[in-house]
This record gives structure tokens, C-alpha cells and sequence, in this order.
């Protein structure tokens, strides 16, 4: 099968991290040889019709992954075999989407022909919603899931059964990042109002989604400005996780203490009482991994992080409605659209959407 593969060596990728950007051309190899995977008995193989593009991507192509890894994790397709320990769930020709490790694993990523992944990590795309849409229910929303109802203890999202409204607000900044606005949704649906940042191109965009306030992060005050309306917020997720916005979320939760869920890794929080606490979204997927092995870091194996996963996907085809899919931008298709759609990711060239590349048919 055809498969975009990584390709760096370990001195490129060391040096990309050093400076934080990508030397050596674009990375990565379109291969056309790489072997359809083989399915253990508690997996499915998916025949890929299209994937979303995240930052994750390039930062894997470019420092995080081993040579020979196949890149990608959001996908949705059809299922074309199921292991012989799956349970009734899965039937060939099923619509299924979802994550996947990519970047780590010569024979598991989304941006291939084929992937496989185990039978309940993956959830089944009701009728209603498109090919385009279920990409969008990847890395970012499970992101927002694992934040905000496993770190910061939120109620899941439960069919229609809305969670009862809180005299209290959640500050999300840059709420218009794809993992932003999955962030929005999942706090309103648990019943807090959310403050949140974005630029002014993207206010009317995160107040679809449910922001009740929105700052402009770019402004000097931003974080006084917040304290002022908003005095008693005790948790934050910082989407963005670069530059200062750490240290705003930290400014916004001082009056009361609390914990800032960052992306990224990024500092100490300097404000007394208030904790930063870094999430990989990875963790999911049940298995400890490192990265830039021997030196780089280590992460174990989250099994209540697994847990959540599978218990988010067992739900999501019948919330769909309440968590609704983000905005996406089509892409060229097949991996030309891919390469390309990186090389814009790593411009930090796409706002207000997410990039979804097709396979042709
Ligand atoms: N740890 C994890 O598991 C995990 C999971 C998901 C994502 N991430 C990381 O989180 C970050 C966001 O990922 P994503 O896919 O959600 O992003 P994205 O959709 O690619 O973000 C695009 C948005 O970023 C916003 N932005 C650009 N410059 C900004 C700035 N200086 N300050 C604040 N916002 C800015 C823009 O919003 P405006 O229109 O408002 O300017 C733009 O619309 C990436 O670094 C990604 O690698 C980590």
C-alpha cells in the first residue's frame, strides 16, 4: 500500500528540535511498497477514505519519529477486516474513524491505504454525518475529552441528557484552535460558561460554539482584563501553550488558585497556587511510549486514559449534535494534499479550520 513514512535521522531530527524549526526539505517519503498491516485478533483494518491534518504531524515528521514510522492519526474509512476476538460491534463495509498513534509504529498511521486499530478505540459514523466531518473527531476532540473530563473531572457528554447549568466559568485559551473548539463544547455541555481568546477574525467563530466571552489574546491586558470580568476562575486548558499564554492562564486563576492544562510543554507556573499540569493525548492509547529514545521523555501507559477513550466513542455517534464537528478546508487530494497541508501547518498558515485531505475513490 502507499504510505507517507518517516524519514529523518536522528542528528536532523535532534536539530529541528534545537531550533524549532524543520531543516533538510519538507521530510517524510511517500513509500508504495509498505505492507498492508496485519491485524492481531482484537483489531480491525480500515480502509482509509480521508484524514485531518494536526500540528502533531509535522512535529513527528520533523523531531518525534523513528525512521520508517507511518505519520498521521485522524482517519475515517470503512472497515474491510475484523479480528477474529471482536465482538459483534464491527462488520466489513461499517463507515469507522477515529485516532491512531501515528509517527511511533512501521505499521500503524493514518496517512496509508490501510490502518489498523484496535476494535474499541475506534467510533462508528452515524449516516448523518459526512466523511469530511468524522476526520474532524480525532486528535483534537479526544484532546478536549481527556482535559477537560479526565484531568479536570467534567462530566462526560451523555445523549440529550443535559448536565445541569454551573454558576461558574472555565477559561479556554485560543479557543478557535481545532482543540479550542472541541474545548468549548465539552465545558458548555457540562453546564459552565466559557471564557476564551481568539483573535478578532475568529470571535464570531468560537461564539457559534459556545464561548460566552472571548478576549483578544493579543492585547497587552489581557489577562487584568479577564481577572476584571471574570474574578473567580478556577481552571483553564491552554490550547495554544507557546509564548506567555501559560502564564496568562495562570494571571486569569490567581484570585482563586487552580490548574492550568497545557499542551505543550511549557514553564513553571510562577502565580502561588496555581498548578500547570502538561497533557499528551497520546496517553489513550494504552501503551507507554518515549520519545527521542534514550534521552527524551518517557510516558507510562494511562489506562484510565484508555478507558475514557473508549467510553467517549461508544457515545459519540449520539452526541454528535451537541458536540459538533468543526469547520474544515478541503485540501488537494491524496498525499500531495497531505505534504502539502504540513507544509502549511508548519507555516502556522491555516485558521478556521481544519485541513482534510481524500483519498481518491
Ligand atoms: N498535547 C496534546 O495532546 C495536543 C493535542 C492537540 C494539539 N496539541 C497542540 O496544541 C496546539 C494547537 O493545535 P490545534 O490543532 O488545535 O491548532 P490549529 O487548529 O492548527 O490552530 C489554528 C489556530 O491557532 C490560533 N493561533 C495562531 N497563533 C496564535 C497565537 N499566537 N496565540 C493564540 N492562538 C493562536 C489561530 O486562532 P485565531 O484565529 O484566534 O488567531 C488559528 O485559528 C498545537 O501546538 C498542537 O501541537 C497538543
Amino acid at each position: 500500500m502507499k504510505a507517507l513514512v518517516s524519514n529523518r535521522r536522528i542528528a536532523t531530527r535532534l536539530v529541528n528540535f534545537v531550533c524549532g524549526k524543520s531543516i533538510g526539505g519538507q521530510g517524510g517519503q511517500v513509500q508504495d511498497d509498505v505492507p498492508i498491516p496485519t491485524i492481531s485478533p482484537n483489531e480491525i483494518l480500515v480502509k482509509v477514505k480521508a484524514v485531518a491534518l494536526n500540528p502533531t504531524d509535522f512535529k513527528h515528521l520533523d523531531v518525534i519519529a523513528p525512521p520508517h514510522s507511518i505519520i498521521g492519526c485522524d482517519y475515517v474509512g470503512v472497515v474491510q477486516q475484523v479480528g477474529s476476538a471482536v465482538s459483534s460491534v464491527w462488520t466489513p463495509g461499517d463507515r469507522v474513524a477515529g485516532a491512531v498513534h501515528g509517527g511511533l509504529f512501521p505499521d500503524k498511521g493514518a496517512f496509508a491505504e490501510y490502518l489498523k486499530v484496535e476494535s474499541d478505540l475506534a467510533w462508528k459514523v452515524p449516516d448523518g454525518i459526512s466523511d469530511t466531518d468524522a476526520t474532524t473527531y480525532g486528535v483534537s476532540a479526544v484532546t478536549a475529552m481527556l482535559t477537560l473530563n479526565v484531568r479536570h473531572g467534567l462530566p462526560f457528554v451523555q445523549g440529550d441528557e443535559a448536565a445541569a447549568l454551573r454558576d461558574e466559568e472555565i477559561f479556554i485559551y485560543a479557543g478557535a484552535t481545532s482543540a479550542g473548539l472541541f474545548h468549548i463544547q465539552i465545558a458548555k455541555a457540562a453546564g459552565y460558561r466559557v471564557v476564551t481568546t481568539a483573535s478578532p477574525r475568529s470571535f464570531d467563530l468560537v461564539k457559534t460554539y459556545g464561548a460566552t466571552a472571548v478576549f483578544d489574546y493579543s492585547s497587552a491586558t489581557i489577562a487584568a482584563d479577564v481577572v476584571k470580568a471574570y474574578p473567580n476562575i478556577s481552571k483553564a486548558v491552554d490550547c495554544f501553550s507557546e509564548g506567555k499564554s501559560t502564564s496568562v492562564c495562570a494571571e486569569v486563576l490567581k484570585n482563586t488558585g487552580g490548574t492550568v492544562v497545557t499542551l505543550l510543554p511549557n514553564g513553571k507556573s510562577s502565580v502561588p497556587g496555581v498548578a500547570y499540569e502538561l497533557v499528551m493525548a497520546y496517553t489513550v492509547f494504552g501503551h507507554p511510549f518515549q520519545w527521542l529514545p534514550p534521552i527524551g521523555p518517557k510516558f507510562e501507559a494511562k489506562p484510565a486514559d484508555r478507558e475514557a477513550l473508549v467510553r467517549f466513542y461508544k457515545v459519540l455517534p449520539t452526541i454528535t449534535h451537541i458536540l459538533k464537528p468543526i469547520p474544515t478546508i478541503k485540501q488537494k487530494e491524496g498525499f500531495e494534499g497531505i505534504l502539502d497541508g504540513l507544509n502549511k501547518l508548519r507555516a502556522g498558515a491555516v485558521a478556521g479550520g481544519k485541513l482534510v485531505v481524500h483519498f481518491p475513490a
